[in-house]
């Protein structure tokens, strides 16, 4: 059976996109990588498949975009932005939602990669990236979205989620909230894991004890955020502020607050990650929000893309950062709000 360069790839030790990069003499392999990859190619008689090469010069014009919730605005507006930038450029989109399941993540890059699209815009929830057994010798671009993979080099497009978070805790501060509870987000996601970090620092630069107790993990679902906040309603010291780490949980929130006959915001103030695009304002009361610029998102991660598609050489991950904006409205007890 011929040698493959998933072969290479196990005895040098390294991913496929590296030895790829080794093979078609890219710059930004470190001489010591360079030498492990031709030292298993010429122990192993490795000789690149000529048909499998000549698949990286035929481009399908259509990219992939994996994500984890089409129900949710969020990603559906990350979605629009993507596919009018791909149109625009004369690419077609195929969606795959991994309802949240990593094993459907991984899945998901795989048809892609199989399917020879140019390239894939992922908004992961796991590390299965890591996982992608890419066709020989093809490199699949992968641009991230939202959330980071911890050891992808690969281009992204995120926003500051810690400085975000912050902004959230401190205006409810100068609402004079001091008891503040938080419905983070899943803490394997950098967004849950960074939003969580950016709340316990404003409490700590505030001189605010954290109080464990009104910490609980979320999955970024309406179920979570319901019974979460459920259980912060039915303590004896209950706190007088909700932070929800995404739009779902939040409306869940809503409706446990509402169950028990309580309201917001005078008996529980409540804000949120995410709008609900134009759903938020008709909520009573109108949902405060830190709100993601999800279309510029979804623009920005095409935009990286098509830039490396295009390319002449290979280039460094880059790194794009948006800023969120903090949409003050009824929910969190401020008067005067953005309507
Ligand atoms: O609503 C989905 C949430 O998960 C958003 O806040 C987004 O940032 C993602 O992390």
């Amino acid at each position: 059976m011929s040698v493959t360069i998933k072969d290479v790839a196990q005895k040098a030790g390294v991913s496929f996109a590296t030895v790829s990069r080794v093979l078609r003499g890219e710059r930004y392999v470190s001489a010591e990588t360079q030498q492990a990859v031709h030292r298993a190619v010429k122990e192993l008689g490795y000789h690149p498949n000529s048909l499998a090469r000549n698949f990286k010069t035929k481009r399908s014009n259509i990219i992939g975009f994996v994500m984890p919730d089409i129900s949710n605005p969020f990603f559906a507006t990350i979605a629009r932005g993507i596919e009018e930038r791909a149109r625009r450029n004369g690419y077609d989109l195929i969606i795959y939602d991994t309802h949240s399941d990593p094993d459907r993540e991984l899945k998901g890059l795989q048809m892609l990669a199989e399917r020879r699209v140019d390239g894939v815009i992922l908004s992961p929830i796991s590390d299965q990236l890591l996982k992608l057994e890419i066709p020989d010798v093809r490199i699949l671009p992968v641009v991230l979205v939202d959330n980071l993979v911890e050891g992808a080099e690969v281009d992204s497009v995120i926003i500051d989620n810690v400085q975000a978070t912050r902004r959230l805790v401190e205006h409810l501060l100068s609402l004079g909230h001091r008891k503040i509870a938080m419905i983070t987000g899943p803490l394997n996601q950098t967004t849950g894991k960074d939003r969580l970090a950016g709340y316990l620092s404003a409490l700590h630069d505030h001189g605010i004890p954290e109080v464990k107790g009104w910490i609980r993990e979320g999955d970024f679902l309406m179920q979570s955020g319901y019974e979460l906040a459920g259980e912060l309603l039915d303590k004896a010291d209950k706190p007088t502020a909700i932070l929800a780490a995404n739009n779902f949980m939040a409306l869940g929130a809503m409706r446990a607050i509402r169950e028990r006959g309580l309201h917001i915001p005078r008996d529980m103030a409540l804000v949120a990650f995410d709008d609900m695009s134009e759903f938020t304002t008709l909520l009573d009361p109108p949902l405060t929000a830190m709100v993601q610029p999800a279309g510029r998102l979804g623009d920005a991660a095409c935009d990286l893309l098509l830039r490396r598609l295009h390319a002449k050489r290979s280039m460094k991950p880059r790194q794009v950062i948006m800023e969120a904006e903090l949409l003050i409205r009824g929910s969190c007890g401020a008067n005067a709000y953005h309507d």
